[in-house]
């Protein structure tokens, strides 16, 4: 696909979180008009004023006009909270990109009725926001390669689907070597890593994207309620190691699911 034909498409992000507003003002920056973007949350004030600070006012939708206009849907909410929005009663036509951690494309399906879907998980959103985000998605697909080139992302294309759950683990991990050190937990990467090699170089690259000020701002970014990064970092704060913390993390994933 070609410039042309992605900047024709309506983009609607249901769940304008952390998440959702990074990649709305990112898609903003890169030239997508603003009519050929729709976000939608849940009526949160604090969620309203942030989109106001952010000029995606009159970005807001609510998902029915999402789900029938847009031609690629991005889905930002928390899993928890994906199967409260019901059905979506889509095609194949609709291109849905999922964020969500832990949601599979067999469920994604099921739900939104459109088996064009594509899963990705990427670091957090300030990653995204400065460019910087590191990702897995799957399947491949040359729209979505298209896209994530576009808003910088560092993508890893995993071989299967069940390989995501380590990437929503290394998500995590900016925060979590914001926390402790890499250097000092390099074995634990490697014990984690054993059936997922490229963790090791991930986590390499993600410790760069550590934050060096404002840390508990930032890896309360990281913290989407009841998700992955909150399950590592309490372990962290329970005193386990690196180890256990990372295994905590795929277990909550595994409870997402
Ligand atoms: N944060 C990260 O670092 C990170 C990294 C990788 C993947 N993820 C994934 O990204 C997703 C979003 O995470 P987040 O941290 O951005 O979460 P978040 O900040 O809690 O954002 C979720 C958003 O969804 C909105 N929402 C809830 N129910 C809705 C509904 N029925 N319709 C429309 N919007 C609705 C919420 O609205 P209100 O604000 O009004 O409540 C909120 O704005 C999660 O699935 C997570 O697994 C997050």
């Amino acid at each position: 696909m070609n410039n042309d034909d992605f900047f024709k498409n309506k983009i609607g992000i249901i769940g304008a979180g952390n998440i959702g507003q990074a990649l709305a003002l990112k898609l903003k920056e890169k030239k997508v008009t603003s009519d050929n973007l729709l976000v939608s949350y849940n009526g949160s004030i604090f969620t309203f004023s942030n989109l106001y600070d952010k000029d995606l006012v009159d970005n807001i939708a609510d998902n029915s006009r999402i789900v029938d206009e847009c031609d690629i849907i991005i889905l930002s909410v928390t899993p928890q909270q994906f199967s409260q929005i019901g059905q979506f009663n889509l095609n194949d036509d609709t291109l849905v990109i999922s964020f969500m951690a832990g949601i599979t494309i067999d469920e994604l399906q099921k739900q939104t009725g459109s088996s064009n879907i594509i899963r990705i998980i990427p670091t957090g959103p300030d990653t995204i926001c400065d460019e910087t985000a590191i990702a897995g998605a799957y399947p491949q697909q040359d729209i979505t390669d298209y896209i994530f080139d576009l808003l910088g992302f560092d993508v890893y294309n995993v071989k299967n689907e069940d390989e995501l759950k380590y990437m929503s683990v290394a998500g995590c991990l900016p925060a979590v070597f914001t926390k402790v050190d890499l250097d000092t937990n390099l074995d634990d990467i490697k014990k984690f890593a054993v059936d997922f090699p490229d963790f090791i170089e991930i986590a390499k690259k993600a410790d760069k994207l550590k934050a060096t000020e404002n840390k508990d701002e930032f890896i309360k970014s990281f913290m989407t309620k009841g998700g992955i990064t909150e399950a590592i970092i309490n372990s962290l704060d329970d005193g386990d190691s690196l180890y256990d913390a990372l295994v905590a993390g795929l277990k909550r994933n595994d409870e997402l699911s």
